[in-house]
């Protein structure tokens, strides 16, 4: 592998009465990003985190956060998550008919832009795009819940994109979400995946984070 291998945890499947310690637990266990899943109740089903809550961790670590904007009118939320302390912001790009005015918008708020795709979406749809993006998010469950099962059929989308980036020279990152364990870490890391996200698998009643963390990694450095 020629880059180091990312884990962001995402807050999602923390336990909210106390986020404020798990951020800080993720953050001692070595994770690189915190991945904040914000979803509006219209682009998915759920409401989750809007910026007050990403201001209210802001000053628990000096990682970036990582906000992934589950919603349908992003052009309207990315400025408050932005003051919020937001350090990379994703917009999905099946809500996103001008996604280049998008990416551009994102970029003058100094916040770096990714685009993400759902399980179903082409990569098509974002191949004009990629020079002007710092990550590019693949989706590896259809978005809305933390806990499903990873989708093996997104592989083949994880690697033609790393094939793309690695023959364009492009230095976006390539992140993935959804159902990535110790199991399927190797899998997506395999395919040209550098940065995992992980909810149910790093936040749980059956490990510490760092117990967690550590068996991901260790799933990973083996390869
Ligand atoms: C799902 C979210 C994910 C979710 C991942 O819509 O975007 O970030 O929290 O959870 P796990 O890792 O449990 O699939
Ligand atoms: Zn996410």
């Amino acid at each position: 592998m020629s880059f180091e291998i990312k884990i962001a945890p995402s807050i999602l499947s923390a336990d909210f009465a106390r986020l404020g310690e798990q951020v800080v637990e993720a953050t001692e266990a070595g994770a690189h990003y915190i991945h904040i899943d914000v979803m509006d109740g219209h682009f998915v089903p759920p409401i989750t985190i809007g910026p007050v809550v990403v201001k209210a961790i802001r000053p628990l670590t000096k990682l970036p956060f990582d906000v992934h904007l589950m919603v349908e009118k992003p052009e309207s939320q990315i400025e408050q998550f932005a003051e919020a302390g937001a350090d990379i912001i994703t917009v999905h790009a099946e809500v996103c008919p001008n996604l280049h005015q998008m990416v551009e918008s994102i970029k003058r708020l100094n916040v770096r832009a990714g685009v993400s795709l759902n399980p179903a979406t082409p990569l098509a749809i974002i191949e004009d795009v990629l020079a002007n993006l710092d990550l590019v998010l693949v989706m590896t469950v259809n978005p809305g819940y933390a806990g499903q099962a990873f989708m093996e059929e997104v592989l083949d989308k994880i690697a033609h994109l790393r094939q793309i980036l690695d023959d364009r020279g492009l230095k976006a990152e390539l992140e993935v979400d959804g159902g990535i364990t110790a199991q399927t870490a190797p899998k997506v890391v395999q395919s040209g995946a550098q940065v995992l996200v992980a909810g149910s698998a790093i936040f749980n009643r059956r490990e510490s984070v760092g117990e967690a963390m550590a068996r991901i990694r260790e799933s990973i450095d083996k390869l």
